[in-house]
């Protein structure tokens, strides 16, 4: 056989993986073959596939009898919206995606690769985790790539998609990675299945409960985003990197997205309700300010007292934190400290201005709270403000209250531009609590008790349930009319567009983990 045919047919043999049988199985299931996925993953045309002709080197349990072209994972590099992106894809259809030796080898190339040459990893994960008949080799193969997923983290952005099993130490790659996205009822992740929970624990559990798509989207907060199916999964994935720099050297992708950075909108002038106690959607507030509406969400269901996500004003690209006083009236909580501290440091890290809205009543109290560590993980938060660079512009819609008022980008912890609308209530905690500790002694001596409470809480509000003493004291650098707010965050991001600002000096921070 000549070489050009050789060539043809080892390219078929290639795109067969583990044979027709195991891919028509794996369609029944309702998943995408390794290849499908990368093709429907990157622009039409553009996937250039390295190593295709690499397979394992086991002689073990007649493995010699049994090689696949391309091993269980297919890697290479192609583009998203015209942008190089490398990825690697596990191939179910041999031996299970199973991870030994040089599957581990090819996605190293391709880490290493990206690290180099300043590109984004998009790992498609479908696979029954270390391959047992490498014994010890597979799991030095596994950490072969945790080193490179740490190394290349704040260097190059890593996204993982679960699209299938990823169990044991195998779930440590996506974890190191900075966004996972699950697919519902076809991907799982976790430490121990099933069977070995009920071992060890005697926890009867489904796969589901355990470790499904919807449990790490909105429980445990290992997943960025729960999708619908593998085309909804890709096309999030997708979407995301176009709010992403390609490094950490670059700034993200400007977009002309045709909104008008002078759009005033009038609606948000009537959006705080006269009662400071009832609550809004902070969603609707980000849509009507970033461009055209378009606000991607990550961890949407997740922690939901707090919004994070990208959008763009004026075309450039902002990761957005928002409190939802929707959810437990926006309060800071353990789960939403960590899911703000993880978003803070991740658009710190690839150079992506941060705006935050801020209607906070404080961080939760509780007996919950404080055995869980709220004091830790809520440094987290403080911690990520404190020390990103990046432009920082910070909008008071309604309540700043206590040690909140501070995490969340205050002047005082590197505010570039902050603001509040006239509703702001910026106070050491809210009238109600406030009167009650300061005024005990008069509340007891009063004979009305109700009427001097309601007094004191008014005379309390006027004092300090507004913007204007912070305003002041200049930790507010302005009070804005909310319809307002869209122009003057552009503008201020433009004045801050060549910001330079760095941290001391050192080997690394001791960040509260
Ligand atoms: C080698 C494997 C494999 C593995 C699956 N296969 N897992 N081969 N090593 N880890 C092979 C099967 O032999 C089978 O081969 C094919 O893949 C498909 O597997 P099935 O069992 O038929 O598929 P399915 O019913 O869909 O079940 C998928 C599965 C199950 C849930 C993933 O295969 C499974 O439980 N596998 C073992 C999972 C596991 O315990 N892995 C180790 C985790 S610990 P044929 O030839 O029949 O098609 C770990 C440690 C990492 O990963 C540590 C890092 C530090």
């Amino acid at each position: 056989m000549d070489a050009k045919t050789k060539l043809k047919q080892l390219r078929e043999e290639c795109v067969l993986g583990g044979g027709q049988d195991r891919i028509d199985a794996q369609h029944a299931k309702g998943k995408m073959t390794a290849r499908e996925r990368i093709d429907a993953l990157l622009d039409k045309g553009t996937f250039r596939e390295l190593d295709a002709f690499v397979t394992h080197r086991t002689h073990d349990f007649d493995m010699d009898k049994k090689k696949y072209l391309s091993d269980s994972v297919v890697t290479g590099w192609g583009q998203i919206e015209g942008r190089p992106v490398y990825v690697f894809s596990q191939d179910f259809t041999v031996f299970g995606g199973s991870l030994g030796e040089v599957h581990s080898e090819k996605i190293c190339k391709v880490m290493d690769l990206a690290v180099k040459n300043g590109t984004p990893v998009v790992g498609l994960n479908d696979s029954g985790g270390a391959r047992i008949q490498e014994g010890v080799v597979s799991l030095g193969a596994y950490a072969d790539i945790f080193l490179r997923n740490t190394l290349a983290s704040g260097v190059v952005p890593q996204v993982s998609a679960i699209m299938g099993p990823c169990a044991g130490g195998a779930v440590y790659s996506p974890a190191l990675t900075d966004f996972i996205f699950m697919v519902k009822k076809t991907s799982h992740m976790f430490i121990t299945g099933p069977d070995v929970v009920k071992a060890v624990t005697h926890e009867e559990v489904s796969m589901d409960h355990l470790g499904g798509a919807n449990l790490h989207a909105s429980k445990s907060g290992v997943a960025h985003m729960a999708c619908e199916d593998e085309h909804d999964c890709i096309e999030a994935i997708r979407t995301l990197m176009t709010y992403l720099p390609s490094n950490n050297m670059e700034d993200p992708p400007y977009k002309d997205t045709g909104d008008d950075p002078n759009r005033r909108e009038a609606s948000l002038d009537t959006v705080i309700p006269d009662d400071s106690r009832k609550a809004y959607d902070m969603h609707d507030v980000v849509t009507k300010i970033v461009d055209n509406g378009d606000f991607f969400e990550v961890h949407p269901q997740y922690a939901s007292n707090i919004l994070c996500g990208f959008a763009r004003l004026g075309g450039h690209v902002v990761g957005v934190v928002a409190n939802q006083p929707l959810i437990f009236a926006g309060v800071l909580d353990i789960h939403a400290s960590i899911k703000g501290a993880r978003f803070v440091r991740f658009c710190d890290a690839f150079n992506i201005p941060l705006v935050t809205f801020e209607d906070v009543p404080g961080f939760m109290p509780g007996v919950d709270q404080e055995h869980g560590g709220i004091i830790l993980h809520g440094a987290k938060l403080l911690y990520a403000y404190c020390e990103a660079t990046v432009p920082k512009l910070t909008v008071i819609t309604r309540k700043a209250y206590g040690g909140a008022y501070c995490v969340m980008s205050s002047k005082h912890i590197r505010g570039d531009f902050n603001v509040a609308w006239p509703t702001g209530e910026v106070a050491v905690m809210g009238p109600d609590g406030a009167v009650n500790i300061i005024f005990r002694r008069e509340l007891d001596k009063a004979e009305d008790k109700a009427a001097k409470r309601a007094e004191l809480i008014e005379a309390y509000k006027d004092k300090f349930a507004n913007p204007f003493v912070a305003a002041a004291r200049g930790y507010l650098d302005d009070v804005i009319q909310p319809s307002d707010t869209r122009p003057r965050l552009i503008e201020a991001l433009k004045v801050c567009q060549n910001k330079r600002d760095t941290n001391p000096p050192r080997k690394h921070s001791t960040m509260p983990l």
